[in-house]
């Protein structure tokens, strides 16, 4: 599947993922023909863009998320805040409610693990509601990810899931009004989001279940490698490892994922601002796995080569993530019969673009089936 904005969607276009509400319920299966007035009724409720699979699609990406667990995860930690929110706080119930979100982020690692392809898929979740949480959650598997990568064992595994769960909890005292202005937020309004590390680490230590390392990650999910982040502007390893981990997936993902009526950076964007950052805004190290783990390139998406020629990516190895396996379908200008081209071996052609559609049109771009 592909990730395709809805304004150049053709009718009858397969979705690739399925589209649920805040509950979990689905709004459309996986799966549907996607008919003209559906598409209408999305992009008037937030969505910009949507997985779809048509003629050139082949990769079978599985859902990490399904949408029943979201809701579930969801719904406990909006739990647990609104009881720290409390004057009296029942470590009791907030136990239970831990317990069991412990219970689904075991779960949850191993479908993560298991589909390192998938996880960069879902990075880009359309979603209008609750996008705090969805952002926290998309979070969460790339932290995972590339917490193995950096051999993290497993239990500094599910502290890094558990803190992404909680780590932007001091927004859920901030002002709607200031969470949601779309403008420029006034300097005094600036000063009130700084304080959200610091908030939502006060909060998280009234739960005494939950390990120390997601109130530290609260508290330090905004500092900077050379010292510029906030709210102490702690430098280099000063700050704790999952912190500095989870500092690249936030950027990362705030920037690629897609908002409510604004459409997300590429991916290989996403990923080459985190690049560029590396030694000053993030751990060197941390980058470095960062761009060797994730792929700038999603399975099935369109690309431009250096030479003009426009394809599918089809393979990429870890390792070897700038140069895909891209099966061409336009050169010269012109429509081809298709053929792989491995830019791993040529060494001579590069990707130069991720694209949205050919250049060329007359392409079939609807599956028969
Ligand atoms: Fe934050």
């Amino acid at each position: 599947m592909r990730l395709v904005p809805i304004s150049i969607i053709p009718e009858g276009s397969i979705l690739g993922q399925s589209l649920s509400d805040e509950q979990g319920h689905i709004l459309l299966q996986r799966g549907v023909k996607l008919k003209s007035t559906f598409l209408q009724q999305l992009l008037k409720r937030g969505y910009t863009s949507l997985y779809i699979e048509d003629a050139f699609t082949e990769a079978e990406v599985v859902e990490v998320y399904q949408p029943q667990v979201v809701a579930e995860i969801i719904a406990v930690a909006q739990s647990v805040t609104e009881q720290l929110g409390q004057p009296q706080v029942s470590q009791r119930g907030v136990g239970e409610k831990i317990s069991r979100l412990t219970h689904i982020l075991e779960g949850l690692l191993d479908t993560i693990l298991a589909n390192p392809d998938s996880v960069v898929h879902l990075l880009t979740l359309s979603s209008f509601d609750q996008f705090t949480y969805k952002h926290s959650l998309n979070c969460m598997a790339l932290a995972v990810m590339l917490g193995d990568a950096l051999d993290l064992d497993r239990g500094s595994l599910l502290n890094l899931a558990m803190g992404s769960v909680f780590h932007d909890m001091g927004k859920f005292f901030l002002s709607k009004d200031i969470l949601l202005k779309p403008s420029k937020l006034t300097p005094d309004e600036m000063d009130c989001v700084r304080r959200h590390p610091r908030d939502g680490y006060d909060y998280l230590k009234k739960a005494s279940q939950l390990l120390p390392t997601a109130r530290i990650m609260a508290l330090e999910h905004h500092e900077k490698w050379d010292g510029s982040g906030y709210p102490a502007g702690k430098r280099g390893d000063e700050t704790f490892l999952h912190s500095r981990l989870f500092a690249v997936c936030d950027v990362f993902e705030a920037l690629t994922a897609n908002r409510p009526y604004r459409a997300g950076w590429k991916v290989s964007e996403g990923r080459a601002f985190v690049i560029s950052g590396g030694g000053s805004h993030f751990d060197l190290d941390i980058v470095r796995e960062f761009a060797r783990c994730v792929n700038p390139y999603p399975l099935d998406s369109f690309v431009r080569l250096s030479d003009g020629r426009e394809g599918v990516v089809r393979q990429v190895k870890r390792g070897m993530m700038d140069y895909p396996d891209v099966e061409i379908f336009v050169e010269n200008g012109r429509a081809v019969q298709p053929y792989v081209e491995m830019l791993a071996k040529s060494h001579r052609v590069v990707v130069e673009a991720a694209i949205d559609e050919f250049s060329v049109r007359g392409i079939p771009l609807v599956s028969e089936g």
